[in-house]
């Protein structure tokens, strides 16, 4: 039986990648800091459960020690597990928050990648998927910190996908826009026109396992989001412009309220 190891495995994305995973026949080790919920989801898919914050290397690295001692290999990490930025940026959002980002979103995966990597070996072929995010490719003025640990996450999955296609290891990066989770509702988007491209975890769960099966280095869970990257690649002054009078209109219209 195959073994797949879901940081984030939890909640949202990650717990709906699980339970995937689960009804196709694979043994999920859940990683998360929340033991209640982690047990529980575990338990519900006969699978195993280990706390453990991604962003500490240390308690990581114990927890791919006690996952060997388990099983031999491993032949999935889904990295899946982040926090949001609620819409901060790099001057208002508190230190502490911008550093749990950088932490968690992207040193989370790296120190993920870095902990399995034994067992993935043994597994290999195995595979990687590194859950990122269309603001792994776009960046416009708010969410800044998120967005940025996003476009690091983005770049270690890119550059690490060469290091290890030798090894036998593929590292895919997903990148979804909206989807509706715990830690991310979209509120700002209900009642909008807006509202109905925010996507399902059970939606983003599908796009992980045919990005595995189809051996595709990256996928986007809604095609049209591949856009905005590559518009912003090509016009980075126009998208800031545009930005930037957005905010501006925002602003005098919050005044005039
Ligand atoms: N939802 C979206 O709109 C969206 C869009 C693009 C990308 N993404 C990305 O998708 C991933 C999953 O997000 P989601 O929407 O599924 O959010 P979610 O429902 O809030 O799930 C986040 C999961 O990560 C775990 N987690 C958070 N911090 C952790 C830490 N330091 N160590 C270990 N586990 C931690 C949470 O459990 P505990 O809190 O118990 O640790 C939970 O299981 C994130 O990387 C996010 O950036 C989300």
């Amino acid at each position: 039986m195959s073994v797949a190891v879901v940081t984030g495995g939890s909640s949202g994305i990650g717990a709906a990648t699980a339970r995937l995973l689960a009804s196709r026949g694979w043994t999920c080790v859940l990683v998360a800091r929340g033991r209640e919920r982690l047990e529980g989801l575990a338990g519900e898919i006969g699978g195993e459960a280990e706390v453990c914050d991604v962003g500490d290397r240390e308690a990581l690295e114990a927890v791919a020690r006690r996952v060997g001692e388990r099983h031999a290999a491993v032949q999935l990490l889904v990295s899946s597990a982040g926090v949001p930025g609620r819409g901060g940026g790099f001057t208002d959002l508190p230190p502490e928050r911008i550093e749990e980002l950088t932490r968690t979103n992207y040193l989370g995966s790296v120190w993920a990648l870095r902990a399995f990597l034994p067992l993935l070996e043994a597994g290999a072929p195995a595979h990687v998927v590194n859950v990122v995010s269309v603001a792994g490719v776009y960046a416009v003025g708010a969410s800044g910190p998120y967005s940025a640990s996003k476009h690091a996450q983005l770049a270690f999955s890119r550059a690490v996908a060469v290091e290890l296609a030798p090894r036998g290891i593929r590292v895919h990066a997903v990148n979804p826009g909206p989807v509706r989770t715990e830690g991310f509702p979209q509120e700002s988007l209900r009642g909008t026109r807006l509202d109905r491209f925010v996507l399902t975890p059970e939606r983003v769960a599908h796009t992980i396992l045919r990005t595995v099966e189809r051996d595709r280095p990256e996928s986007y869970a809604f095609g049209a989001y591949r856009v905005a990257g590559l518009v912003q690649a090509a016009l980075p002054g126009t998208l800031s412009r545009i930005a930037q009078q957005r905010r501006r209109r925002r602003a005098s219209r919050s005044r005039s309220e």
